[in-house]
């Protein structure tokens, strides 16, 4: 028996996931990524394209729900030219109910960013990798007007939904150039330079997807703080042992780089601040 070329199988299965209404917008270099790291594992192609299925809604679509961010764009800008914060929050919190990991975080946001910030200093230029919904949560940061927000997703539409956001905020890039790329932060990591970058809730995504690359992408951001966090509880609400979990793992990850780990106390999420400029 003889298989296909793999350069033919990873351009059929790019474009075969690309034409499903489920990752029509996904970045496609995280398509290609996932199918040739997948092809040498199995002897039959068909085995290494199922496991890239599974491997791509771990990674994706497991924490997308639909998003209305875009019926809501005006609504935002004319609240914010009003100065009515009250009612961009409003509807920012309606919004990140939406996806997974800004949703459990809508609780703490009145203290998130002010206990993180109180150990890392407010930024004036964040990377935000790996997005998902988060920058809904700037109106929560108390970041300075001039703040530069860099951000990199994999989906399509939620890019230009939250560069659509950042506008309706008066904070887009330079003649209202795009600060949110579609970028998969493993096969091209951020080069902007910043002040801090989030990288929340995805160590254990990204390791799944390649041992040694969170550690690998934290030393590579050019910042010299980098906020950190993991879930305490799985998508499915299980709970055991997760923190003391990921804490240790975390603690031996970084471990030999001279980098100052600070864990802010917060409940619903285990949050560290990295300090990588004692390296
Ligand atoms: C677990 S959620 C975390 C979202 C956000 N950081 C938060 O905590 O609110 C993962 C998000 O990262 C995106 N993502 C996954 N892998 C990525 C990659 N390699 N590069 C960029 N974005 C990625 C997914 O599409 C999803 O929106």
């Amino acid at each position: 028996m003889t298989w296909p070329a793999p350069d033919d199988v990873i351009e059929t299965f790019v474009r075969e996931v690309v034409a499903t209404r489920k990752y029509h917008d996904i970045c496609q270099d995280t398509v290609r990524d996932v199918i040739a790291t997948a092809l040498p594992k199995y002897k039959r192609p068909r085995d290494a394209i199922k496991a890239a299925r599974t491997k791509l809604h771990r990674i994706q679509a497991a924490y997308l729900g639909q998003t209305e961010i875009a019926d809501h764009l005006d609504e935002i800008a004319g609240a914010h030219r009003a100065g009515d914060r009250d009612r961009v929050k409003a509807i920012c919190r309606r919004l990140m109910r939406d996806h997974a990991s800004t949703r459990e975080r809508i609780d703490l946001l009145d203290r998130f960013y002010r206990d993180v910030f109180a150990v890392t200093g407010p930024p004036r230029v964040v990377l935000d990798v790996a997005c998902g919904m988060h920058p809904l949560s700037i109106p929560w940061m108390g970041l300075p007007d001039d703040v530069v927000y860099h951000a990199y997703e994999i989906t399509g539409g939620l890019v230009d939904c939250l560069n659509g956001f950042l506008t309706a905020l008066g904070l887009a890039g330079p003649d209202g150039s795009d600060l949110v790329k579609l970028q998969d932060v493993i096969c091209t990591p951020p080069t902007e330079q910043g002040d801090l970058a989030f990288l929340m809730k995805m160590v254990p995504c990204l390791e799944r997807r390649e041992k040694g690359i969170a550690v690998r992408l934290i030393d590579s951001l050019r910042v010299d703080q980098v906020v950190v966090t993991f879930p305490v509880r799985s998508l499915a609400g299980r709970s055991k042992h997760m923190p003391e979990f990921y804490a240790q793992t975390f603690a031996e990850m970084v471990d030999g780089h001279g980098w100052r780990l600070i864990q802010v106390p917060m409940e619903g999420e285990l949050v560290f601040a990295v300090d990588k400029r004692t390296a």
